[in-house]
């Protein structure tokens, strides 16, 4: 796949087949990944791959938790609402998503839902927990990198005709991925990455979220032109 084809082609992927991935393929993948760029090369990044049972007790623990209305313990600075131009946007993707899957706008209980498959991590067959070495902690740079890999990451599945969708939704209530992905103290959780084989026939796969164009997001300064 040529890179242009990669990074037009390339949406998050919500609904997958249940097959498994190659534990080598997805070696493959966070090899490449890992030739993201880093704050003074210093790669504070570090992965935990998670199928199978555990990640059926992380989707469960999630679940249960998230109904019985336990408080978020992300364990990064979130803003909280958006408002403006940013809440514009949120809203936009959310209509886009809601509209291929034909959930209306006062349907609660398939919006639940909806909300619930995030906590699930979409279903995906795996799981990628992208953390960073805590003694970072602090840092801005650390979960800008972070950024950098997981973002190269869901690139490279998809070069691999793989599908993902970067989350915070499986990482909301971390002391369950914690216990369950087996992650020590010495790390901080920074997101979730849903990945397996795109499921074609899932409506909100489709999806193309739109991006505004260079001349509202850029500035040149001391160009002729
Ligand atoms: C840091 C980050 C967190 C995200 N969290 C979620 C999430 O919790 N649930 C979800 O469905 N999508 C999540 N997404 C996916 C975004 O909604 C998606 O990237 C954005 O709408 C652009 O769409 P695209 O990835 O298809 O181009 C997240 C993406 C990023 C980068």
């Amino acid at each position: 796949m040529q890179f242009d084809d990669v990074i037009l082609g390339r949406r998050s992927i919500r609904g997958y087949k249940p097959d498994p991935v190659p534990r080598a393929l997805i070696e493959e993948i966070i090899a490449l990944a890992m030739r993201a760029p880093s704050s003074m090369n210093v790669q504070p990044w570090n992965f935990y791959v998670i199928t199978g049972e555990p990640l059926d007790r992380i989707r469960a623990g999630n679940t249960e938790r998230n109904l019985a209305g336990v408080p978020h313990s992300r364990e990064f600075r979130a803003h909280g609402a958006y408002t403006g131009q940013h809440r514009d946007r949120q809203i936009g993707v959310a209509k886009q998503l809601f509209s291929a899957m034909g959930i209306a706008r006062d349907d609660k209980e398939r919006r639940q839902d909806w909300v619930l498959r995030g906590f699930r991590q979409f279903d995906a067959p795996v799981c990628v927990i992208v953390t960073y070495d805590r003694v970072l902690h602090g840092s801005d740079d650390a979960p800008f990198d972070c950024g950098a890999v997981a973002t190269a990451l869901v690139n490279a599945a998809w070069s691999r005709g793989l599908g993902a969708v970067i989350n915070s939704q499986g990482i909301m209530q971390s002391p369950v991925v914690r216990e369950h992905a087996g992650i020590a103290d010495d790390q901080v959780i920074m997101k979730s990455i849903a990945l397996g084989w795109p499921d074609e026939a899932f409506p909100a796969n489709a999806v193309v979220s739109e991006r505004r164009s260079v001349a509202e997001a850029t500035v040149f300064v001391g160009f002729d032109d």
